[in-house]
């Protein structure tokens, strides 16, 4: 829908005039969360603690995308290098407007909980939850400020459901949704508001790879999930670009999952089809293809 402001056109699924900082938007669901921001014109900084993949991701995005960009480094774990990092972004692009917690690590090992190490556990919420944590405690007092923010954190099909010998990214992801629904409540009368992904397995080029090592089993979860597939980052983009638009200010303390299906489905037992091939996902991507090449 379009509308008038300040003599320019500007529509209600636009993104101009905001800065998107992305934890982890060097890569993977980070990534394409940034790309589908800048696609709506937001300014995007990216925060990762791979340097190299992060200068690299904010150049792509602004040669793509015509936005302001800039990049930081550091672990958002550690608390005055992330908030160091996050200082530097406002100076380079003037405010954060929307976070994106998505900075993740997989379970480094399947192991049931009586032999698990418990620095694994610790390991997964830090990253996942202290990091989010300290990011958003970082940046609400400027949207608090300007009385308008988007908390995006990235929860898991494992936040809702249980699966075996996953514990520390079970703990991880199913506290990540309580955070945002008690945030989203303190937040809420300074127009911020807070929401969660959760998606299902998706084709990031990590599990890519695993997929390639044959750590992964491609048809075992898309035949879990009733859509037949995984998903792609993407989709996934698509859904926080949406949570971060002024016009979704209604919206807040959810958990939205993007999965196929996969955490509402019963009974797996009956059958509904086959399941597709991982060649199927050409043609999702060819969706998002469409949609750059149809940017004017
Ligand atoms: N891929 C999936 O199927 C899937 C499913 C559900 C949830 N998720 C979640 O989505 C998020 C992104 O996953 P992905 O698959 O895109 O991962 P990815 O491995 O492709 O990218 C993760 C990025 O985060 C960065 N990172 C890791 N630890 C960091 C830290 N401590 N500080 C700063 N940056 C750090 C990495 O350098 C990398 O660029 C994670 O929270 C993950 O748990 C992924």
């Amino acid at each position: 829908m379009r509308r008038r402001q300040a003599g320019r056109a500007v529509t209600t699924d636009s993104l101009q005039g905001l800065c998107t900082l992305v934890t982890g938007g060097a890569q993977g669901i980070g990534f394409a969360a940034a790309a589908e921001c800048a696609r709506r014109g937001a300014a995007i900084a990216v925060l990762d603690m791979n340097p190299q993949a992060a200068e690299r991701a904010a150049g792509a995005l602004a040669e793509r995308f015509g936005v302001a960009t800039c990049w930081a480094s550091a672990n958002v774990a550690e608390g005055p290098m992330a908030k160091g990092a996050i200082d530097a972004c406002v100076q380079r692009l003037g405010h954060i407007d929307v976070l994106v917690n998505c900075a993740g690590i997989m379970t480094p090992r399947l192991a049931a909980v009586a032999d698990m190490p418990v620095d694994d556990v610790q390991q997964m919420f830090d990253v996942h939850v202290r990091g989010a944590f300290l990011c958003s405690q970082a940046v609400i007092p400027g949207m608090a400020s300007r009385g308008f923010g988007r908390i995006i954190n990235i929860s898991s099909v494992l936040g809702v459901l249980g699966l075996p010998f996953r514990s520390g990214y079970a703990i991880a992801k199913h506290a990540i949704n309580g955070f945002t629904k008690s945030l989203a409540v303190e937040v809420a009368r300074q127009g911020i508001t807070v929401n969660a992904v959760a998606p299902g397995y998706i084709l990031t080029e990590t599990l890519q790879r695993r997929l390639d090592d044959g750590l992964l089993d491609y048809a075992l979860y898309a035949d879990r999930a009733p859509a037949g597939r995984w998903g792609l980052p993407e989709e996934v983009g698509h859904v926080i670009a949406f949570l971060a638009l002024p016009a979704s200010g209604f919206i807040t303390g959810t958990v939205i999952p993007v999965d196929g299906g996969y955490t509402m489905r019963g009974d797996p037992g009956e059958a509904i089809g086959a399941a597709g091939a991982v060649e199927g996902l050409r043609a999702v991507r060819a969706r998002f293809d469409d949609l750059e090449e149809g940017r004017g």
